[in-house]
Order: structure tokens, then sequence, then C-alpha cells
């Protein structure tokens, strides 16, 4: 499975002692792309649970809920087109 994300960010975030978790000493970083609090991770992540294999999907926000929906194509502005799952 796979994802299609949106950040807008133009640069990296650095991160401090003040980022580390004081109950677990550490730092939990989203790779799933579906934070609400990126680039940490607030256990959104449950979510992509029960996603297939060789699918793509985009999480959407309706009715205050996150909803899963399958990408069948990604159009490209100069025309271009790909099926996100090949
Ligand atoms: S890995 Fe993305 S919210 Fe946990």
């Amino acid at each position: 499975m796979t994802r299609l994300v949106e950040h807008d960010a133009t640069g990296p975030r650095k991160l401090d002692e003040s980022d580390l978790d004081p109950e677990k000493g550490d730092v939990a970083v989203c790779q799933c792309g579906l934070s609400g609090e990126f680039p940490f991770c607030d256990g959104t992540h449950r979510q992509t649970d029960g996603e297939s294999d060789g699918v793509c999907y985009r999480y959407v926000e309706a009715d205050g809920e996150l909803r899963r929906r399958r990408v069948e194509r990604v159009e490209l502005a100069d025309g271009g087109g790909a099926d996100p799952d090949e």
C-alpha cells in the first residue's frame, strides 16, 4: 500500500531536547504522513489498518473524520498521468 499526502513545509524541522516525550524519553516521528502533529506521530497511523497491498490511498477529512479513499489515477498538470498502483 501507498498513500498520497500533502505537506507544505519547504525545509527541514530541527529537533531538540524539548521534542522528547517526557514519559518515554524518545521521539516518535510520523512515517505514515497522516499525523495532525507532523513531524511527530500522534497515533493517526492506526487509521491505516486494513490497507491492502498494491493499493494507493488518500485520506480526506469529512464531517470531522479522516476518511480513506482509494486513488485510481493521478493526473499531472502537464497532461501526464499514472496509475499509482503500478
Ligand atoms: S506514524 Fe503517522 S501518525 Fe503515527
